[in-house]
């Protein structure tokens, strides 16, 4: 195994050698490890010269460089630690943020995340928040906007920048976080908080562009009017955005709210999702501590925690929210119908269909089933969650994308395994549901089924057919059904009939046939020739029916959370420029 020991991450993926891998279990009792602690566990680099001088069999004694870089990794890790200090209590149990600080709930009570990929045991503690609290979180925000609205846009932008510089420097915990909530292979998760920082870097520079341009409208192009009026168009703040991102990305989709709301004026309350929560509150930590840097008002960040079942409707029907940006499961169905006048932006999930002609490059054609169906095991509402295929080019490609499975490494996160546990056992149950339907009404598995707690192996379903299940529900799991299809309309019909419509993307070497279906798909997105995929982070990306609602991207983001304000100066008499 290839080992980067200055990156923590990658420090991650080794077995300890004190007690082996159970002692580090039994020393990650629930919300007690540092990641200090995770960290330490973790053997010396090997010195393989002196290896080979001891005979090959006893431990190699440490060099000076060795003995050099554990003190440097100890000095980092004790300073990462103590830039996170704040978010915890002595006893390991993680704060809520409200008003730039860090609080233990009143309410005496605590909730708990679960480790994935070791059989749900507890991972980290953290706050039952109450509704009071939650009150308290909006009105930091409110009072922290009116502030903020009437900041400079280069200071905003400046404060972007700062936390973006925060993330980087001190991102090895929260991919550690990542991979133990949400078992989140450890290369993806480093991916996810630089790919952050990076959204927050752009979300800055766009902004800043955006937002610094209105519009002057003269009375005189409409019928009528003569030139006695002169309407100045600007963006203006919403006011406090309440953000909602999911378990599979709680930081990335968490800035990529908070990042467009912050540029725009606005103030953020956010709710992390269970799993995920204490990578989202070291992230609100960055945050935090940027604020302080740039004399922002303390209350732009608030993060309040606990149960969706005990403040979810509160936070949710709150009147203090001026908009609510939400991304996840068919919650947001119910959080849609209850938003009372409150602008909505939402992101629910997709059954992504890979439609494939019988021209298209299989080879091109597999690599993208086996990437967009089954990295980070099928958990991204982007996932190809459908294959559509022709049937003159069905078997070369089942087979394709066969092979291309059983290279897949199943395992843990921190190894850096392409499959890795599901986030709870009821996503695994989930899944086993589906596929059980599929193959009692005929379906054909192509790898056998294999499950272990959350982990399920990855597996392709070969002929599904539209009674069953698997070919309209989400399985958010590394499952890939494929339906063989005669004609054009056929595989329309799975796509436009089906409740979701997020993303889709069609294989063929004919630019005619790519352009027509990608107009008659009707999804949100649809790719040629490629995977489907949020990404770059600056797209668009919107779904339509039960997909979302609204617009994301960066800068449909800023939009989504401005409003237009007009300001019209009224002439005594018409007044035409002449130059
Ligand atoms: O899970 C939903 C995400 O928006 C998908 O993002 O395409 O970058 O994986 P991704």
């Amino acid at each position: 195994m290839k080992l980067c020991w200055k990156d923590p991450i990658a420090a991650l993926q080794v077995r300890p050698v004190r007690g082996g891998f159970a002692a580090e279990k039994r020393s990650r009792v629930a919300g007690k490890e540092s990641v200090g602690d995770v960290l330490r566990l973790a053997p010396p680099p090997r010195a393989t010269a002196d290896v080979a001088r001891a005979g090959g069999t006893t431990r190699p004694r440490p060099t000076h460089a060795t003995r050099d870089f554990r003190r440097s990794l100890r000095r980092a890790m004790a300073s990462e630690d103590e830039f996170y200090a704040d978010i915890r209590s002595a006893d390991g149990t993680y704060k809520f943020l409200v008003d730039g600080a860090w609080r233990e709930s009143s309410s005496g009570r605590t909730c708990g995340s679960v480790a994935p990929a070791d059989a749900n045991a507890p991972a980290y503690a953290f706050q039952a928040c109450t509704q009071g609290e939650v009150d308290e979180a909006f009105a930091a925000a409110r009072a922290a906007h009116r502030q903020w609205a009437r900041t400079p846009l280069h200071e905003r932008a400046a404060l972007l920048h700062e936390v973006a510089a925060e993330m980087r420097a001190h991102h090895a915990p929260m991919a550690a976080c990542l991979v133990r909530e949400i078992a989140k292979p450890a290369k993806d998760a480093k991916t996810e908080v630089i790919r952050s920082a990076d959204l927050i870097d752009y979300a800055a520079e766009e902004g800043v562009r955006a937002l610094g341009v209105g519009t002057l409208l003269h009375a005189d192009s409409f019928p009528g009017a003569k030139r006695d009026k002169m309407c100045m168009v600007s963006k203006v703040p919403l006011g406090v955005v309440l953000c909602i991102p999911p378990f599979n990305y709680p930081v990335n989709l968490a800035v990529s709210k908070i990042a467009p709301a912050l540029i725009a004026g606005n103030a953020v309350v956010i709710k992390p999702p269970t799993q995920g929560t204490v990578a989202g509150l070291h992230m609100a930590e960055c945050f935090r501590r940027a604020l302080v840097t740039r004399g922002a008002p303390a209350g732009l960040v608030n993060v309040v925690t606990g149960k969706g079942s005990e403040i979810g409707d509160y936070l949710t029907s709150h009147p203090g929210a001026n908009l609510i940006s939400f991304t996840g499961g068919d919650t947001g169905l119910s959080v849609a119908k209850k938003a009372n006048m409150v602008p909505i932006q939402m992101e629910l999930g997709g059954k992504d269909a890979c439609l494939v002609f019988p021209d298209a490059d299989v080879n091109l054609a597999a690599s993208a089933v086996a990437k967009g169906g089954f990295s980070y095991s099928g958990q991204r509402c982007t996932a190809v969650k459908l294959v559509l295929a022709f049937e003159n080019i069905a078997d070369v490609l089942v087979e394709s994308v066969s092979k291309k499975i059983e290279a897949l490494k199943v395992g843990r996160p921190e190894d850096d395994a392409d499959i890795t546990a599901l986030v709870s056992k009821a996503s695994a149950d989930f899944v086993q549901g589906l596929v059980e339907d599929a193959v009692k009404k005929g379906a054909v598995l192509k790898q056998p089924w294999r499950r272990e707690d959350n982990l399920v192996w990855p597996v392709l379903v070969d002929h599904v057919t539209d009674e069953m299940r698997l070919a309209w529900e989400e399985p958010f799991g590394p499952v890939v059904p494929v339906v063989r299809v005669k004609t054009e309309e056929e595989a329309l019909k799975f796509v436009n009939e089906s409740k979701y419509g997020l993303q889709g993307c069609v294989f063929t070497k004919n630019v005619d046939d790519a352009i027509r279906v990608a107009d008659l798909m009707e999804t949100g997105t649809v790719q040629i020739n490629g995977p489907p995929a949020r990404g770059p982070d600056h797209f668009p990306f919107q779904g339509v029916r039960d997909s979302g609602i609204g617009s994301q991207g960066i800068i449909n983001s800023i939009d989504t959370m401005t409003k237009a304000k007009s300001v019209v100066i009224n002439l005594a008499k018409p007044s035409y420029a002449l130059a």
